[in-house]
């Protein structure tokens, strides 16, 4: 029976900006994501009892029909019929690495892993575009899941624009065990309390995803592509995420990791996604340690967990199975 590890990698955003509403109930974004070299263990074999089933080792993550890699494995079905039957059904399991309701997409990445396990179980096929359409069908962060490195998102997250590869940049990630932030939730809150903010016209909208696409950040992370270092401390001077103003006055657990985080790492530190992950860069991955260290000698809590994880060049990959 053949079986498959695709390896999709969890993100954080450099900067998020929260431009204005959509017809659709959600959210317009001005975005840039950046693949960390963090990612869950997922497992994909042909299941002969012709159902799709979720195994998870983490008891966060629900096995059912809401689970994101159940869901891109039914709408594989769903679109391949054929294949379907000729395979039969879908078996997944997902080892947690990556730590859940985050704000670094280990969600998303699962299902994208789903997505393309099954492309490769059923012979399919499909190309990046294809699993790009497919992804944002599942939510808004799927598609950058499967182009990974570094990109600018507008839309609702899913329009990405490839920006040039960074390396040599380390990630710090801290996170608390037991603090969880709904990202519905942090999107109401700042919508009520933000909203006035908001571009109101098409040519509002359009001159603020443009201000971001050719922005400083934009300009930062072209110069450190090509090497040059001193680029790196003004991207992260550049670091901006507007779900901050709603989630730290709301979590002041996370308000004080990010302002320890910030203290032990000179490149300073940020929530990213929806959170409540705070992360630090560092230059190195020595220094990412120091800054760990720092931090957890500061804060030393039993509920609090550190990773460390560099910058990814890629989106999806593949495990030997
Ligand atoms: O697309 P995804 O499933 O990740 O979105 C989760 C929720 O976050 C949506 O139901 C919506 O409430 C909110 N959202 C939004 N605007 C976006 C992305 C997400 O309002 N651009």
């Amino acid at each position: 029976m053949k079986v498959y590890r695709p390896v999709v990698p969890a993100k954080v955003n450099l900067y998020l900006e929260i431009i204005g509403d959509r017809p659709d109930g959600f959210h317009e974004l001005a975005t840039i994501f950046q693949s960390i070299d963090l990612h869950d263990r997922v497992t994909v074999r042909s299941a002969p009892s012709g159902i799709i089933r979720v195994r998870c080792d983490h008891p966060d993550v629900p096995e059912d029909a809401t689970n994101l890699a159940y869901r891109a494995a039914a709408l594989m079905a769903e679109r391949f019929p054929a294949a379907f039957s000729k395979y039969g059904g879908v078996d997944l399991e997902i080892e947690k690495r990556v730590p859940v309701a985050a704000g670094l997409a280990g969600g998303s990445a699962n299902g994208v892993a789903a997505l393309a396990g099954v492309d490769l179980l059923w012979e399919l096929g499909l190309t990046r575009a294809d699993l790009c359409d497919l992804a944002a069908e599942l939510g808004s962060d799927l598609p950058f899941c499967v182009l990974g490195g570094t990109a600018l998102a507008t839309g609702r997250g899913e329009l990405l624009d490839p920006l040039p590869d960074v390396q040599g940049v380390w990630t710090v990630l801290g996170k608390y065990r037991s603090i969880g932030v709904s990202t519905p939730w942090a999107y109401k809150t700042y919508r009520d309390r933000f909203g006035a903010e908001y571009a109101r016209t098409a040519a509002e909208l359009k001159a603020r995803r443009q201000a971001a696409k050719s922005g400083e950040m934009v300009q930062a992370i072209a110069r450190l592509s090509k090497g040059d270092r001193d680029a790196l401390p003004v991207l992260a001077a550049l670091m901006r995420n507007d779900f901050e103003k709603v989630v730290l006055p709301e979590y002041p657990a996370i308000a004080t990791l990010r302002d320890t985080l910030a203290e032990a790492a000179p490149l300073g530190a940020m929530m990213s996604g929806s959170g409540p992950t705070v992360f630090a860069l560092a230059p190195s991955h020595d220094e990412a340690e120091a800054i760990r260290d720092r931090a957890q000698s500061r804060l030393g809590d039993q509920d609090l967990d550190f990773w460390i994880a560099p910058f990814r060049c890629s989106g999806i990959g593949l495990d030997p199975a």
